[in-house]
Formats: structure tokens, sequence, C-alpha cells
């Protein structure tokens, strides 16, 4: 039976017998990620491939494609649909790499160990009394953060809450479309959407669980107790919940509680007696995720007020102090990793991460040190900040030609366009959320940046944009602030308590529903 080969990736060496499917389709059976950020809609152009040979069984480019400048052999996986089993299909990938992920998670004081799971003799049991499975030399955890683009993951002793392994991978639902609403909408297109994502996503876990099994002999069985945070989707995805409720006005998930089941009924490749805790979602878009930050950050301790800003696909931020707190969220899209830029690329190997302009000329840093693929987030940044102290962009946004950094590796008007657009809404967010909670900005004392992404940023270069507002000395990066959080609701059950209570006291403002004049006011921050 003729298949579908895609030669860049030792798993799918070995194909997939053709069916009447696209070749994204193909591709996802084999486990091979091909960007998709529009979901497959044919619009976003991330999905071109090389069809080395086979050609002949694929149905005649569409519309869509014949207004992609696609050269003479390439087509958008999401649209080649095969029509015949005449012939094997060879496939190549134009954009593949592996995300550089940030796994390191903020130093915070020591947490007191006060587990939900603990040997009784020969036993492992819950708090519950429950008893969960022989003990076999080892109790662990698992903390796990669903992130939009990528899924970081640790192995906690829950004995002595040493971390044990730290890892991480992309998400595969980018297969599905880049950000939280263009997989909404797979789950409302398709009848099966919602299994497939919550499949694609247990699935890369239990391969990386797998992995670890096999490399570093940590033993899935031993794992007896998970928690999961991620924003309003992701962790609604994750537990096969209904996410429709979050694509349409009022935007809300349809329950904010904490939810636990047993990793039987996921198909988490952890001891099945296990449970899986799912932490508390704020409100809206903003998630366990961004509620995890604000643990890690301990902002909800202290008497000073201080503002988390989670620069992700989706940006979240928070403020507030121990008596009181608000968040927001916002569609950041995907421009900050790359995803609607000319140029741009997720936090890959070769991604140009850092730029400077000197006296006329450009100098870049790439991610591993590699041949330069595209910029990621914040490459983006500085490139913004340095147009603009070189006089290369006006403050009004506006360049005469595209800059190039590196051969074709170039930003365009259109691209500069979708970035302030990003930075505009994330912006406000801030600035209205210091109002709504009646400070200034010389009263918050601290700015924690989190998310992979905000790890990597040149805070300076952030502020001379205006993506954060002017006061660089009060920001504190964090790293992956929701997997620190995520181990913390792990390991005590005291602080997953707590963070029940924080959740609800959190008080969620939506700034385009307060705001009667609320694109007046994102135009007005889309200069500089
Ligand atoms: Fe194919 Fe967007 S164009 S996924």
């Amino acid at each position: 039976m003729p298949s579908m080969y895609f030669p860049q990736y030792r798993k799918a060496r070995k194909g997939v017998e053709l069916f009447d499917g696209t070749v994204l389709e193909h591709a996802y059976r084999l486990g091979v990620e091909i960007p998709a950020d529009c979901g497959g809609l044919g619009t976003c152009g991330r999905c071109v491939v090389r069809i080395e040979q086979g050609a002949a069984v694929l149905a005649t480019k569409t519309r869509l494609e014949l207004e992609h400048e696609l050269g003479p052999d390439e087509r958008l996986a999401c649209q080649a649909r095969v029509t015949s089993q005449a012939e094997n299909v060879v496939v190549y990938v134009k954009e593949m790499g592996a995300y550089s992920i940030v796994t390191e998670t903020v130093e915070t004081e020591e947490v007191t160990l006060d587990p939900l799971v603990r040997r009784e003799g020969r036993k492992v049991v819950h708090d519950s009394g429950e008893a969960l499975g022989r003990y076999q030399g080892e109790v662990y955890g698992l903390a796990v953060d669903v992130g939009t683009t990528t899924l970081a993951m640790q192995i906690v002793d829950m004995e002595d809450g040493r971390i044990i392994a730290t890892a991480a991978r992309t998400n595969p639902q980018t297969s599905f479309g880049n950000d939280v609403i263009s997989r909404i909408a797979y789950t409302m297109r398709h009848e099966d959407g919602l299994e497939l994502l919550q499949k694609a996503v247990i699935g890369r876990i239990n391969e990386e669980l797998n992995r670890l099994e096999g490399q570093r002999g940590v033993l899935r069985k031993n794992i007896f107790d998970v928690t999961v945070v991620g924003n309003s989707t992701m962790r609604g995805i994750f537990f096969g919940q209904d996410v429709r409720s979050l694509g349409v006005i009022p935007f809300e998930p349809v329950d904010c509680a904490a939810v636990e089941c047993k990793a039987g009924e996921l198909g988490l490749a952890v001891n099945p007696s296990a449970h899986v805790y799912g932490g508390a979602l704020i409100g809206g878009h903003a998630g366990a995720d961004a509620l995890a930050d604000v643990l890690a950050s301990r902002m909800h301790e202290s008497d000073g007020v201080s503002m988390v800003i989670d620069i992700g696909t989706n940006g979240e931020v928070v403020i507030g102090n121990k008596s009181k707190m608000m968040s927001a969220s916002c569609a950041a899209g995907g421009a900050y990793e790359g995803a609607t830029i000319s140029c741009g690329v997720g936090a890959v190997d070769g991604a140009i991460s850092n730029v400077w302009i000197t006296d006329g000329h450009v100098t870049y840093e790439t991610i591993g040190g590699k041949r330069p693929v595209g910029v990621c987030g914040s490459g983006l940044i500085d490139l913004l900040a340095e147009l603009l102290r070189s006089g290369r962009m006006t403050k009004k946004a506006k360049i005469k030609d595209p800059y190039c950094i590196s051969g074709d590796i170039c930003i365009n008007q259109q691209d500069i366009y979708e970035l302030i657009t990003a930075k505009a809404g994330l912006r406000l967010d801030q600035d209205l959320l210091m109002r709504y909670y009646g400070v200034e900005l010389d009263e918050v004392q601290r700015i924690f940046l989190a998310g992979g992404f905000g790890n990597f940023v040149n805070a300076e270069n952030a502020v001379t944009i205006g993506l954060l507002p002017p006061a660089p000395e009060k920001v504190v990066r964090i790293g992956n602030g929701a997997l620190a959080g995520a181990r913390e609701m792990l390991i005590s059950a005291t602080i997953r308590r707590e963070s029940e209570q924080l959740a609800r006291m959190i008080e969620h403002k939506k700034p385009n529903e307060l705001e009667p004049d609320f694109p007046y006011m994102v135009a007005g921050e889309m200069y500089f």
C-alpha cells in the first residue's frame, strides 16, 4: 500500500499509508509537527512543504494555495489533499526546528513539604486514606505547565521535595492552530476536535515520560500525584472539558473551580491510581497558569503592590498584594512567538534572539549559535527598539523600506504593524489594571516577568517600545513561574487550598467591556 514519508523525522521514516486526507493530517498521524498557525484554514502560509515525490496523487493547488507565493514543488500541507493511491509521497517540511524552551523556574523560599500522597508501610496512600499502590522505593509527583506553544514538566520526589527531572516539549496542538482562539474554533468545527486536541497533548506528555523512564530510569508507575496548570483553554482541553464558551461572548470558562480525576481516566502514563489535579482558573482567559505565576512571585503575601506579566501567546497580567488583586488577559496573538511575522520564528535553534544596531551595522545572536533561520520574540523587541533608536523607524512606527538583518531575514511595515498591535493590548491591560486598582506606577514595587518568552526579554528594550511601563529597574524575571507554581501545588496541600481561595479573590477585569473607547485606547498605544 503506498504511503507518505517525511524523511527529515526519524520517527516518521516508516511512513503512514495514504488515506483521503491532507498532508497535514498524514503528518499528524506520524507525530510530525508542521507549523499551522491558522489551524488549517489556508491563510497563514506557515505549513509549506516540498513534495519530493508523488505530487500526482495530490489534488491540484487550491485557490488559497495560489494566493501564496509557492515554488513549483511547494504546497500548503493543510490544503494538499490525497486523491489517489497510485504511488508513495515523499514530503519535506520547510520550517522545522526544536524549540528552545525555558524550564528554569524561580528560586522561591522553601516551601514546607505537605504532600497529599505519602508512604505508609508497603503502600502509598492518598490523604483521603485511599491506597494508591505498592511502595517500590519512590513516591514521585509530576507538575505540568500546559502552555499554548510549549509544555514544561517536572518530576518531584514527594518525600523530600527534590526535583528529579525537568523536561520541555512543544505543544503538538500547534498543528491545529497557533493561538487559543483557533484551537477553540477547531473544537467547534470538528465533532472529535476536543478529543483529538486532548489526545495530542496527553500523548506528548506520555512520550516525554517514556523517554525519562528509558533514559533516566524515572519509573512512571511511581508517580502518584499530578498537578496541571494552563490558561483556561489549555487546562480545559487537557481535562476534556467543553471550551466553546471561551470562544464566544462573554469569553468565560464553564467552571473556574479546580478539577480532579484519575490518571487512568485521562490515559496519562503515570500510576493509573494517581490523582490529577487541575489548578483553579481566575476568570476569562486568565487561567491556572496566571494563578501559578502569582504563587511563584509571592506577590499575594506582600503588603506592597506588584504586577506579574506573563507574555505568552496568551498574555496575562495580575496586579495586587495580600489584600486585593485584579487580573486581565489579552490575546497577545502569535506575533511575539514569530507566528504572524514574515521573518518570525519561535524560539527554535537558529532563531535570532538579540539584535544590536551600532553605527549603522547590525549584529545579532542566535539560539544555540546556529545559522540564522528567523527572528524570535526577544529579537523582535530588540529589533524594534534598535530601529527606533537608530532613527530608521519613526515614533509613528513607520519605516521607509524593509530592514534586513541577515540575507533574506527582513522586517517589513506589515510586521511592525502586527508587533505594535500585540504590544498595545498587553500594555493597555497593564495601564488599565493600575487605574482600576487605584495605583500609580511609582507605587508598584515590582514587575515580575513570567513565561518562556518573558525570560528572554531585554527589559530596557521592552520599555523603549512601550511593551512594559517605564520602570525597567523594577523588572524581576521569574522564568517559568507557571511551572514553579504547579510544583508548589504538588508538594503542598496547604498551597493548593490557598491557591483556590486566591483564584476566587482575584477580580478578573475585561477592559474591552469596561471601556467604551477601548478600540481608540488600543490605537493610542500603537506608536512609540
Ligand atoms: Fe496551512 Fe495555515 S496555511 S495551516
